[in-house]
C-alpha cells in the first residue's frame, strides 16, 4: 500500500481527509504538530486512530518553533504589510519540514494537508515540501474532494463514524499557535464591521486593561530576548510570559485587510501580544546600537524577509542568505530595553 503523511489537526476537514485518502488507496500516517496551539493532543491522536490512521506521530515542536522560526523573524523585524507578525505563516514551514522527515522515516511517497484552495497555507506547505523533497506527491483532499458544502462533509463523516464535534461550529476560521492567533471569516469579511469582542482569546480589550501602565525590562543578547525583568527565561517560556503580560494589557490586537498570495484581499484579525512586544523592543534596541547605514539597509530587507515568510519561501536560497546577513547585524544587539 502507498503511504501518505497527512498534517492532521483533529478538525473535521483533516478527519474526513483520513478516510478519503484511505478510499484512494493510501495508508495514512497522521502527523500532529504541537506548535503551542494548546490542544489535548492525546484526544487528537485518539481521533486520528479511530478515524483510520495507520500510525500517528505527535511532535512537540514548540521549542524548535521559537528558536528556529520565531527568533529569526524577530531579528529581521519581519512584519507583512506593516501589520501582520506572521504567527501562522511561520508555523507552516516547520510543520512541512517534519512531514518530510516522517515521510522519509515511514517510506511514504506522498504528503497531504487540509488547506482549502483559497488561502496562503496550501502554498506554504507545498512550496516548503517541494524545496525539501521534490519527489513527494502532493494531495490536497479539501481542494479536490466531491463535497460541495459543509453539510455534505458532515454527512460523509457521520456515514463513516468519523467523530464530529457536535458543538455548533464557530463562524470563524481560527489558527492558533504559541506566537499568535489568526481569526477570519464570518462577520469579519465585512471590512466595515467592528470585530466582536467574542473573537478574542489572548487579549483583553483596552477598556478592561489596568489604568496603571506596567513596566517591563527585556534583555537581548545578539538580537534575541533572553530575560524579563532580570530573570532568565527559556525561549518557549519567554513567549508565554510575554503573551500573558501583553494580553492582560490589551497589547497585540491587529485589524487589517491583507493581500493574500493567491490574489484575494482578506480581512484578518490577529492577536499576538508577545510578538508585538518583541517587535517593538527589538527595533528600539537596534535604533540605539546599529550604525546608520546598517540600520537603513536592514530596513530595506525587513519587508522582503517578511514577504518571503508570507509566501512560504522559508527554505529558499535567498532566505537563507538573508539570514546570514541579518545574523551578522545582530552581533552587537545586546542590552536591556525598558517598555
Ligand atoms: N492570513 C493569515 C496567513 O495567511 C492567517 C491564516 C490563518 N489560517 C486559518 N486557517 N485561519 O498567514
Amino acid at each position: 500500500m502507498k503511504k501518505v503523511v497527512l498534517a492532521y489537526s483533529g478538525g473535521l476537514d483533516t478527519s474526513c481527509a483520513i478516510k478519503w485518502l484511505q478510499d484512494k488507496g493510501y495508508e495514512v500516517i497522521a502527523v500532529i504538530a504541537d506548535v503551542g496551539q494548546g490542544e489535548n493532543f492525546e484526544a487528537v491522536k485518539e481521533r486520528a486512530l479511530k478515524t483510520g490512521a495507520g500510525r500517528v506521530h505527535v511532535l512537540n515542536l514548540q521549542k524548535e518553533f521559537v528558536t528556529d522560526y520565531v527568533f529569526p523573524a524577530i531579528k529581521a523585524n519581519a512584519i507583512y504589510e506593516n501589520k501582520y507578525l506572521l504567527a501562522t505563516a511561520l508555523s507552516r514551514p516547520i510543520i512541512a519540514k517534519h512531514q518530510v522527515k516522517i515521510a522519509h522515516q515511514e517510506k511514504a511517497t506522498a504528503v497531504a494537508h487540509g488547506c482549502t484552495g483559497k488561502g496562503n497555507d496550501q502554498v506554504r506547505f507545498e512550496t516548503t515540501i517541494r524545496l525539501l523533497d521534490p519527489k513527494l506527491e502532493h494531495i490536497a483532499p479539501v481542494r479536490v474532494w466531491e463535497f460541495k458544502t459543509r453539510e455534505e462533509e458532515i454527512d460523509y463523516a457521520k456515514k463513516h463514524n468519523i467523530p464530529v464535534n457536535v458543538t455548533k461550529k464557530s463562524p470563524y476560521s481560527i489558527d492558533k499557535n504559541l506566537y499568535g492567533r489568526s481569526i477570519e471569516c464570518g462577520v469579519l469579511e465585512d471590512p466595515w464591521a467592528e470585530p466582536p469582542e467574542e473573537i478574542y482569546d489572548m487579549t483583553v480589550s483596552p477598556e478592561k486593561a489596568p489604568n496603571k501602565p506596567p513596566y517591563l525590562e527585556l534583555d537581548f543578547e545578539n538580537g534575541l530576548p533572553v530575560a524579563i525583568d532580570g530573570a532568565a527565561y527559556l525561549p518557549v517560556e519567554l513567549i508565554h510570559k510575554l503573551n500573558e503580560i501583553g494580553g492582560a494589557n490589551a497589547v497585540g490586537r491587529v485589524d487589517t485587510i491583507e493581500n493574500r498570495l493567491v490574489g484575494i484581499k482578506s480581512r484578518e484579525i490577529y492577536e499576538n501580544p508577545a510578538a508585538m512586544i518583541l517587535y517593538i523592543a527589538h527595533q528600539e534596541i537596534e535604533s540605539l546600537v546599529l550604525d546608520r547605514e546598517t540600520l537603513h539597509y536592514k530596513q530595506l530587507i525587513s519587508p522582503k524577509y517578511a514577504e518571503m515568510i508570507y509566501y512560504g519561501l522559508w527554505e529558499t536560497p535567498l532566505k537563507h542568505q538573508l539570514d546570514a546577513y541579518i545574523n551578522k547585524t545582530q552581533e552587537n544587539v545586546t542590552g536591556t530595553v525598558r517598555l
